[in-house]
């Protein structure tokens, strides 16, 4: 591991605590080492965390990821914004990719910030999601490879997007506009896919309720703070209303904890507090506030390719494991009852 790539990652964090250690340190020995001098500084909670993460990426190096008999499609969302919906459907979808499975990001959010950070060009009048659900183009003509994973895809948005949640008003089937672009990618060149996931905008307007129309499962990324638990009541009603009228397979299945810092009470309070409500749904694994996920978009990148060895890479590695798994879980148990 070079640590002069690391840059202001958490391994020259470990740098500076170990430069913190005593005065006299040996720079020349913690430059070319991070892991060198973890012991002088046992105990320190940071030398702890890195040991753990470097623990953990270890073992899930050589964990199995089962892919799924049919391909999952899920709808990121929460209509709180920045949340951590694009951060989270872009990492997990790479973590799958990366483990082999074949995944579709698919932009819903005009902003375009899932296509940023996977990379893929999505300046004004770029073919996008926006010609699938408005103008007909098929979603094959539109989906673009990622230049670092060659089984994960993007369909991109632009700003054109806009503009859709009034346009769509006055277009027949306007709910299920995603839903027959997808279908017909699944039957013919989408028919491998793994995962699809469908990022949509911090809003319960037609873009979120046309990924809902499609999607299987709901995953809600919560951001462990004071005001998260507020407007859930609103989209569970918004899920419950959808799982009535026109999509009655939509499961919340997955909730994400999302910029978690255990440090603070208020995060372990709100981790609590919806474990309580959601016991099933809520992941074990929680993503950590990390400066490498955040910094990731800016390279084009998901923290996965940008730093995995970062705790951020990590814990979302884990987040695509559970979700992995939990799948295969759920095609047994629905075997089982059959
Ligand atoms: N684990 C993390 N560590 C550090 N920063 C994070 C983390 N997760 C998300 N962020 C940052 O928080 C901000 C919001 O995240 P993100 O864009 O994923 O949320 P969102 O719910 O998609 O937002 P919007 O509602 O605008 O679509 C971004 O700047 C992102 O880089
Ligand atoms: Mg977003």
């Amino acid at each position: 591991m070079s640590v002069e790539q690391k840059g202001t990652g958490p391994s020259s964090q470990v740098d500076a605590a170990t430069n913190q250690s005593g005065p006299g340190g040996d720079v020349s020995r913690e430059t070319h080492d991070a892991f060198q001098g973890m012991d002088d500084d046992a105990g320190s909670p940071l030398a702890n965390e890195m040991i753990e993460t470097e623990r953990q990426r270890k073992a899930l190096e050589s964990a199995h990821f089962p892919r799924p008999k049919q391909t999952r499609i899920f709808a990121v969302s929460n209509q709180k914004g920045g949340v951590g919906k694009t951060t989270t459907s872009v990492n997990v979808a790479a973590a799958l990719a990366q483990r082999g499975a074949n995944v579709l990001v698919i932009d819903a959010d005009p902003q375009g910030n899932a296509s940023t950070a996977l990379g893929v060009d999505h300046r004004e009048g770029t073919p996008s999601i926006y010609d699938v659900l408005l103008n007909d183009t098929p979603m094959a003509k539109v989906a673009k490879r990622s230049s670092e994973i060659p089984t994960l895809w993007c369909v991109p948005a632009t700003i054109d997007l806009a503009g859709a949640d009034i346009e769509l008003v006055s277009v027949v089937r306007r709910e299920f506009r995603l839903h027959d672009a997808l279908m017909e990618l699944m039957e013919g060149p989408g028919k491998n896919l793994d995962y699809i996931f469908i990022d949509c905008p911090p809003s319960l307007g037609l873009l979120t309720l046309n990924a809902m129309v499609v999607a299987q499962e709901i995953l809600i990324p919560i951001q462990c703070e004071y005001y998260a638990l507020e407007g859930l009541t609103q989209l569970i009603k918004t899920v419950e209303m959808v799982r009535k009228h026109l999509n009655k397979n939509l499961d919340l299945s997955t909730i994400v904890l999302t910029m978690y810092d255990g440090r603070t009470n208020l995060a372990r309070e709100v981790a609590e507090e919806v474990r309580s409500h959601f016991a099933e749904q809520t992941l074990t694994q929680t993503v950590p506030r990390s400066v490498r996920v955040s910094e990731a978009p800016s390279f084009g990148r998901t923290v996965i390719t940008h730093d995995p060895h970062s705790s951020g890479a990590v814990a979302y590695l884990s987040v695509a494991k559970e979700i992995a798994e939990r799948g295969v879980a759920a095609e047994h148990n629905e075997r089982d009852m059959a």
